[in-house]
């Protein structure tokens, strides 16, 4: 699973930025929710960062240390405040050695790839200090309906929603803000639709389910029902622990 995942987000990653709009608005909405709760020269710690698109965002929090994490991505490509010590954390978040005593730990649009994002945000919460906040979001099992309407996989993994993410936290984490969103995005046909899927390192539609020609039908029945669209269903959590 971990290799797969990997190889599809290696391959894709300079597609990633132009192609992931939905990503780059699910990060900025969670960036404008965790800044007004984090003052400066905090330590903080980003699990599946990929090109950056929150890493940009929490540059500007000017935090005194950051420790970044992904599986495959290299550290993003920017600019960071003189006083900011950066530290690369790279490879499974699930197998990662935790800093301690946090002030944030953040991550936008990753614990749906893990085996078990629940025991993450048990490993992250304990990693906070006390009062310091967990901010992630995720996407909810409504993610991608139009696939799911066709009779196809995901393509994609999902989580929980808002109420699933917040129920998934250990005690001892209180809920400072949760919410659902539906970010519809429209192409001018099923080919640009699977594209779109395949440059936002999203390959699993074909992982061992579907044929060349059954693909192309489905493409075909898309084609017919008229404009096409893919609807995302990010959810998010903020949470202080106690
Ligand atoms: C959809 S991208 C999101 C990237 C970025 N956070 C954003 O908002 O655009 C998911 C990222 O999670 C990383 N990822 C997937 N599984 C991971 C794991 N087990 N540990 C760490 N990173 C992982 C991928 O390499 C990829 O960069």
């Amino acid at each position: 699973m971990i290799p797969r995942i990997a190889a599809g987000f290696a391959r894709h990653l300079t597609s990633y930025d132009t192609a992931a709009t939905a990503q780059a608005q699910i990060a900025d909405r969670l960036a404008a929710r965790i800044a007004p709760r984090i003052a400066p020269a905090a330590r903080i710690l980003e699990l599946g960062h990929g090109t950056g698109f929150l890493t940009r965002q929490l540059a500007r929090l000017a935090p005194d240390e950051i420790w970044l994490n992904d599986l495959v991505a290299p550290l993003p490509e920017m600019s960071w405040p003189a006083a900011t010590k950066v530290q690369a954390l790279p490879g499974d978040a699930a197998a990662l050695r935790f800093p301690a005593g946090l002030d944030l730990i953040a991550s936008a649009s990753m614990l749906q790839w893990l085996a078990d994002p629940a025991a993450l945000l048990h490993r992250a919460a304990q990693a906070l200090r006390p009062g310091g906040i967990l901010a992630v979001s995720s996407f909810g099992p409504g993610n991608f309906p139009e696939l799911a309407g066709l009779g196809l996989p995901p393509g994609a993994p999902a989580y929980r929603d808002a109420a699933g993410l917040c129920a998934d936290l250990p005690a001892g984490m209180q809920v400072l803000d949760a919410w659902d969103e539906s970010l519809p995005r429209a192409f001018p046909d099923a080919r640009a639709l699977m594209a779109h899927l395949r440059a936002t390192g999203v390959n699993g539609l074909r992982a061992g389910h579907l044929t060349v020609p059954r693909l192309r039908a489905l493409m075909r029945q898309m084609n017919r029902a008229g404009p096409t669209t893919l609807t995302y269903r990010p959810s998010y959590c903020i949470a202080r622990r106690c």
